[in-house]
């Protein structure tokens, strides 16, 4: 019951867009027919500038730390938190507040993937800001986060091997939410930072 509760209010957290949110307030627009038409911090970056961009990403990241830990509050099971994470995750890909029409999920796995597995994610993120930095690429970053924490989930510290599964789902979920960022990498056609 403390599951089901905790993955639906993680859920319904996760669908509190805040691109959306921002964009429609500062510039009366939907982030969504704009830029790349993510509803995501780095399409807030490209369409509203660095101040709307950094809280986009602050308040994106918080979900998924505030629904890791309501599955602490509400659960006892090692893994539920994870799951309850995961749940903000899929909020903020397919929010139903707005027609499930919503981001990519980075922010919000940032946030979860910090919360249950600091120091893997934390080597990950290291390795995606750098490659971010040279290539100018966040797509490339954000994949490389994804992909990258389960691997290290295994090989760092002394995490449930379920950590690693569920990080893995994440990992494929977000890929398949980059699928277009992937072809325009591959064509040399992906939008970079910091570039007009
Ligand atoms: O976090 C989303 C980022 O990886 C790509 O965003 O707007 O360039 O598709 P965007």
């Amino acid at each position: 019951m403390g599951i089901l509760l905790s993955c639906v209010i993680a859920y319904l957290i996760g669908s509190l867009s805040f691109s959306y949110l921002i964009a429609k307030k500062v510039k009366k627009i939907d982030i969504r027919q704009h830029g790349s038409g993510n509803a995501g911090a780095t399409n807030t970056l490209r369409v509203l500038g660095k101040g709307p961009a950094i809280a986009v990403l602050a308040l994106d990241v918080l979900k998924g730390i505030g629904a890791v830990w309501l599955g602490v509050l509400l659960t006892d099971t090692t893994w539920a938190p994870f799951l309850s994470g995961i749940f903000a995750i899929i909020g903020h890909n397919w929010p139903v507040f707005f027609n499930f029409r919503g981001g990519k999920g980075v922010a919000t796995t940032i946030g979860v993937f910090a919360t249950v597995a600091f120091l893997p994610s934390l080597y990950a993120g290291i390795i995606a800001i750098i490659l971010i930095i040279i290539t100018r690429y966040v797509s490339l970053g954000s994949i490389t986060f994804v992909v990258l924490t389960p691997p290290f989930l295994v090989l760092v510290g002394d995490y449930p091997i379920t950590y690693a599964y569920l990080a893995a789902v994440v990992a494929v979920l977000s890929v398949w939410r980059h699928r277009a960022n992937v072809s325009r990498l591959f064509k040399g056609t992906e939008s970079k930072i910091g570039k007009k």
